[in-house]
């Protein structure tokens, strides 16, 4: 590890993910720990320059009001205390430019810190560690597509090369052109050892006449891992398995003194006899650092800054029971709204967007003849953590033009209509 370090311990604050990304931002690479960190936990950590207890309203843990461990205490090293006692009416002790201030101070002038916090050095330290971790042994992976998998697939393709097996499950629930650029890019690209697995007719075939979103769901998570296990029993000698954990998934399912905001459950129920060593090479970054990582290892930039996609896919957004028509219907005007969207400049404005299409029909008239068909429902949303959600308020003539060309190039479809719904009191996806 070249870079140097600043240790925020958690005594107790919930600031803690906004003082690390401060530091980071400084271009000096920081870690949260809990304030009890072990010595030799605390031995493990490279390059140390300084670290920032960091308190707050959590502070008193079963009444007692925590400390650092004798391991921080005993390094020797500068010690910055902030004390954010939001809980008891306080307000914050600095502003925001004063805060920054306060730890540019710091970690400059009084930790001598290095700036050498960037996606060059973190790939060149992650290569050489994956090397060391992983030697001449084999990893698997499933690479959905998303940005996460990808991401770590770009990184161990360049640290191990063809010892990396990626699994790309193509449930028939992908956006278009999704699983041919996972191919184009991986496989014709990079060079990528890539299985590919069609599995489209299997997951249609599990999913027909199923009509309730949460039993789709589950068909449809299972059934990916069943799919994934098939093609992992058919290799040999594979020790690890690659995951695209990221900083957010640890730091918020929960610290020892943070209430646990969502559990994380990255590791999609592998069966007991298969184990692996996990690598979860992308763990410290948080997700504009992934994205960065992405593009600085090569990846194109609408795979590595794209809208959240979840991993039900477009089953969720075909509603009720799943009938090829109204999929096919899906995918396309998906397509449609997604270049209209890219042309107004409004691709990376907006969080999320894309198409529904219902289980019912109205009456219209297509060339003076009557004609029975399916809407499609267009949703736009903004949100900063899809805890709640406003309704992106796009301009008419847009709203016109996709109207136009969804009920024109896609089959079946004789009307478009606009979701207005915040959430709440609607989610963000329909099922
Ligand atoms: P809702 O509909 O709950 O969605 O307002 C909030 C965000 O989560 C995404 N979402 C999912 N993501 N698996 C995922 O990985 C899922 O089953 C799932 N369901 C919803 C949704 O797209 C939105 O961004």
């Amino acid at each position: 590890m070249q870079q140097d370090m600043i240790v925020v311990l958690d005594l107790g604050s919930e600031q803690n993910t906004l003082i690390a990304r401060d530091v980071r931002a400084l271009g000096v690479y920081t870690e949260i720990h809990n304030f009890d960190i072990s010595a030799d936990e605390w031995k493990a950590l490279p390059n140390v320059k300084g670290v920032i207890l960091n308190g707050g309203p959590n502070r008193v843990v079963d009444g007692k009001e925590i400390d650092a461990s004798a391991a921080v205490y005993n390094s020797g090293l500068p010690l910055l205390y902030m004390d954010h006692k939001d809980k008891r009416g306080e307000t914050w002790p600095e502003t925001e430019t004063g805060r920054k201030k306060i730890l540019k101070k710091f970690v400059f002038d009084v930790c001598k810190a290095a700036p050498n916090w960037n996606m060059e050095n973190f790939i060149a330290d992650q290569v050489e560690q994956l090397r060391k971790t992983i030697g001449n042994k084999k990893v698997l992976l499933a690479l959905s597509g998303g940005v996460d998998s990808s991401v770590v697939a770009a990184l161990l393709i360049k640290a191990i090369g063809n010892q990396l097996t990626s699994v790309h499950v193509n449930h028939g629930l992908l956006r278009k052109g999704e699983a041919e650029q996972v191919v184009e890019v991986f496989q014709k690209q990079m060079h990528a050892n890539l299985v590919y697995v069609d599995a489209q007719e299997r997951f249609l075939s599990k999913l027909a006449g199923v009509a309730d979103p949460e039993r789709k769901r589950k068909i449809i998570g299972a059934e990916f891992i069943r799919v994934f296990e098939e093609e992992a029993r058919k290799l040999s000698g594979v020790e690890f398995l690659g995951q695209g954990t990221i900083y957010p998934d640890i730091v918020e399912s929960g610290t020892k003194t943070a209430k646990i905001v969502k559990s994380h459950h990255n590791v999609g129920g592998l069966p007991e006899d298969m184990q692996f060593t996990l690598v979860e090479p992308l763990k410290m970054l948080f997700k504009d650092e992934v994205r960065a990582c992405g593009v600085a290892l090569g990846l194109p930039e609408n795979m590595v800054y794209r809208q959240p996609f979840p991993g039900p896919g477009l089953g969720v957004r075909c509603l009720g029971a799943i009938t090829r028509e109204r999929l096919e219907a899906v995918r396309e005007s998906d397509a449609i709204l997604r270049e209209e969207f890219d042309k107004a400049g409004l691709a990376s404005k907006v969080w999320q967007y894309f198409t529904v299409v219902p289980d019912f029909k109205s009456v219209g008239v297509r060339d003076n003849a009557r004609c029975f068909e399916f809407p499609v429902i267009l949703r736009a949303v903004n949100t900063v953590d899809a805890m709640t959600a406003t309704i992106e308020e796009i301009d008419f003539k847009l709203l016109k033009k996709i109207t136009d060309r969804i009920t024109h190039e896609v089959k079946g479809v004789n009307r478009v209509l606009y979701d207005l719904t915040p959430k709440p009191v609607g989610t963000i996806e329909w099922e």
